[in-house]
């Protein structure tokens, strides 16, 4: 059996067309099925249907042998648990700070908001820069409008959403993209099977780019 941990919205959306391309199609509809375990054409493949931030922590432990996720996510989870084979060069975006439109700096420590903590921690780090994190799940765009913090950290890609916010980017910290990512003993034991889907895929990512 191959397990594969996929999110709803974008990536599942963008990454079923590719999966069919080598012959894996669910057998329902994962948008609308409330199915966590959703069998496919091919009888000894399953997609498992978890939160986007939760792919590398089912792949890593085995849950799942390969899985979807954002490098964002990939970043935010660290660590060298997982093989991470290819992009997929799907959901495409920039991780990047923002603020409120004209903002002035703080006079005291500056204040981010974010749900990729770990990744705000190293950033600033390395710039020797001391600030404050605040974590959050969501919505980040409202802390700079509210007061909570001064910028926020977050994935953009039309801008819209800053845009709609009075807020504009400002640092680019990473392109982003989603990645396949293989259980490193799955990649051992189950050699050829896994090899011969990425290269599939390779193909299917090579022939639209
Ligand atoms: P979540 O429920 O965690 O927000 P999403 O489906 O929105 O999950 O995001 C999944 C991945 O898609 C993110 O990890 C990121 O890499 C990418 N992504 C997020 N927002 C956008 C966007 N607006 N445009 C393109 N890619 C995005
Ligand atoms: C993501 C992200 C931004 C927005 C950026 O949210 O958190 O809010 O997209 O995209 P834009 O630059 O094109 O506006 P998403 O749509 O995933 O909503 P979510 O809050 O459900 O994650
Ligand atoms: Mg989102």
């Amino acid at each position: 059996m191959l397990t594969i941990a996929l999110s709803k919205g974008r990536i599942l959306d963008d990454t079923l067309p590719l999966l069919a391309e080598a012959g894996i199609v669910p057998i329902e509809n994962p948008d609308k099925s409330r199915k966590l375990i959703i069998p496919t054409s091919q009888e000894d493949v399953r997609l498992l249907i978890v939160r986007a931030t939760d792919v590398p922590t089912y792949v890593e432990n085995g849950a799942a042998d390969l899985g979807v996720a954002g490098k964002d996510v990939l970043m935010e989870y660290g660590g060298q648990g997982l093989y991470e084979p290819l992009d997929l060069k799907i959901a495409n975006c920039k991780l990047m700070t923002a603020g409120k439109v004209g903002a002035e700096a703080p006079s005291g420590r500056l204040r981010v908001a974010t749900k990729f903590v770990s990744v705000a921690k190293r950033y600033y780090a390395e710039q020797g820069r001391q600030v404050d994190i605040i974590k959050l799940y969501g919505s980040m765009e409202l802390a700079p409008l509210v007061g909570l913090a001064d910028k926020i950290i977050d994935v953009v890609d039309t801008g819209n959403t800053l845009r709609a916010n009075g807020l504009e980017p400002q640092e680019l910290i990473a392109t982003i993209s989603s990645r396949l990512i293989v259980n490193k003993a799955s990649m051992k034991m189950q050699h050829a099977r896994i090899q011969a889907l990425i290269d599939t895929l390779r193909e299917a990512v090579e022939s639209r780019h």
